[in-house]
């Protein structure tokens, strides 16, 4: 990038269409909010200024990213299009000149590489405005991209507003747009409600630029699977699955086996390690770390916080919450473990219960190393096992007031 690059995101709609009380950009994705998802893509394209515009119950949208101080933060306080969205943005651009990129908060799908050519393409051509484009097979509910008899750029039309033929093309608009920022905010100022929905187009700011003479590109160079925005709850099912295979194709890259990819869900925050073995019907949600040579599952379900070092068996119907392993720990069967440091080469027998909920707060508990845990036993937090401890099958495990250990059956 040759010139100063700065991104609006735009993230302020209602989203009548998913039919919700939470605002669209923070429904989940593999386990973070879709906005998270965009927001990152321009971080990693080397984007320093990155304003989101919001409006619908903006103040849950900016709380969720409390810890991304970088993020400048614009109200539209009536949503009155995509194009009004990018309108409201020009006091937080006073001083900037460059390249603007403008993409929509609902895709998050899109990959940094697709921006860095977007803008590589944009500052090559020495164009106004460049736009990344895709071919869709069903481009149902898309803007259509309108080309004349040489193929050259002659604007976008909304799906609602298509004639017959229009309809029928295959190239779409996904949201990726470099704009110059002084010539849009220029055409922004003439662009007109005059459409079915009666809203100011950001996509009619490119027809006035090609109007008034100025360069536009299009270049297809969004494959169709990124291209999908989320407007429903059926997108966020796609979108999610279409993610959720980039994770596992990328673990796998890292030599995880994952016995029955469709059958396995696992967090864009975790963590597994090399020759671990995901067996079916694993959940694993959050920040979740597996070390190397692991088996987790069939039917396991960790959570956030949980930590397992390498050579642990999570094995057939175990939850795991917030919860450390050592290595080489075992808890093969039927276990719920929650907020627990367990240390290494412990055996935790078939049907533990942790209880760590007293019916006020969570409590800790700690298992010390080589602890045997017998069948059906119950550990009641707070609670500290030393190391090379046994415990009798059906235990029942509390902490004395002394700090000493009461195993009774
Ligand atoms: C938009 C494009 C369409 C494209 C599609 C790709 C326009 C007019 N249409 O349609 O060509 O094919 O994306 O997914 O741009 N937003 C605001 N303020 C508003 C309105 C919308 O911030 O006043 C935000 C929304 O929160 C959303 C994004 O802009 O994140 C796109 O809006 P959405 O209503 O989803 O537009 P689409 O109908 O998908
Ligand atoms: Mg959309």
């Amino acid at each position: 990038m040759n010139r100063p690059t700065a991104a609006i995101i735009l993230a302020a709609g209602k989203s009548t269409r998913m039919v919700t009380d939470l605002p669209k950009v923070l429904h989940e994705v593999c386990g973070r909010p879709m906005l998270a998802y965009v927001i990152d893509a321009c971080r990693a394209a080397g984007i320093g200024r990155i304003i989101c515009v919001v409006g619908y119950r903006k103040d849950e949208v900016i709380k969720a990213f409390a810890d991304d101080p970088d993020l400048i933060w614009v109200e539209q306080a009536e949503q009155r299009g995509t194009g009004h969205a990018a309108m409201v943005c020009g006091d937080a651009l006073t001083d900037f000149d460059g390249n603007l990129l403008v993409i929509a908060g609902d895709m998050p799908l899109l990959r940094t590489e697709t921006l860095e050519l977007l803008v590589q393409r944009h500052e090559k051509e020495r164009s106004a405005v460049t736009l990344a484009t895709a071919m869709l097979d069903v481009p149902t509910g898309y803007g259509r991209i309108v080309r004349d008899e040489y193929g050259n750029l002659e604007g976008i039309v909304e799906e609602s507003d298509c004639t017959e033929p229009q309809r029928r093309i295959k190239e779409i608009n996904p949201s990726y747009y470099c704009f110059d920022k002084k010539l849009l905010f220029q055409a922004l100022e003439d662009v007109r409600p005059d459409n079915v929905k009666g809203e100011y187009y950001i996509t009619d700011a490119l027809k006035i630029l090609i109007k008034n003479g100025h360069r536009a590109v299009a270049v297809t160079a969004v494959a169709a699977e990124d291209a999908m925005g989320i407007n429903s709850r059926q997108q966020l099912a796609e979108v999610g699955r279409i993610m959720q295979d980039r994770i596992q194709r990328n673990l796998m890259c890292n030599g995880v086996t994952i016995v029955d990819p469709s059958n396995t869900w696992i967090d864009i925050r975790a963590e597994i390690g090399q020759d671990t073995v995901i067996y079916p019907f694993t959940y694993i949600h959050g920040k979740v770390k597996i070390g190397k040579h692991c088996i987790v599952g069939p039917f396991a379900y960790l959570r956030d916080g949980t930590a397992l070092d390498n050579d642990v068996v999570a094995g057939v119907f175990i939850e795991l919450k917030n919860t450390i392993m050592g290595k080489g720990t075992r808890a093969r069967h039927l276990s719920y473990i929650g907020d627990a440091r367990i240390g290494q080469r412990v055996n935790v027998g078939a049907g533990t219960i942790f209880a760590n909920f007293d019916g006020h707060q969570i409590q800790q508990s700690t298992v010390g190393d080589e602890t045997y845990i017998g069948n059906g036993s119950i550990l009641v937090a707070p609670l500290t096992v030393e190391a090379g401890q046994q415990i009798a099958h059906g235990s029942v495990v509390r902490q004395h007031d002394n700090g000493s250990r009461d195993g009774s059956s």
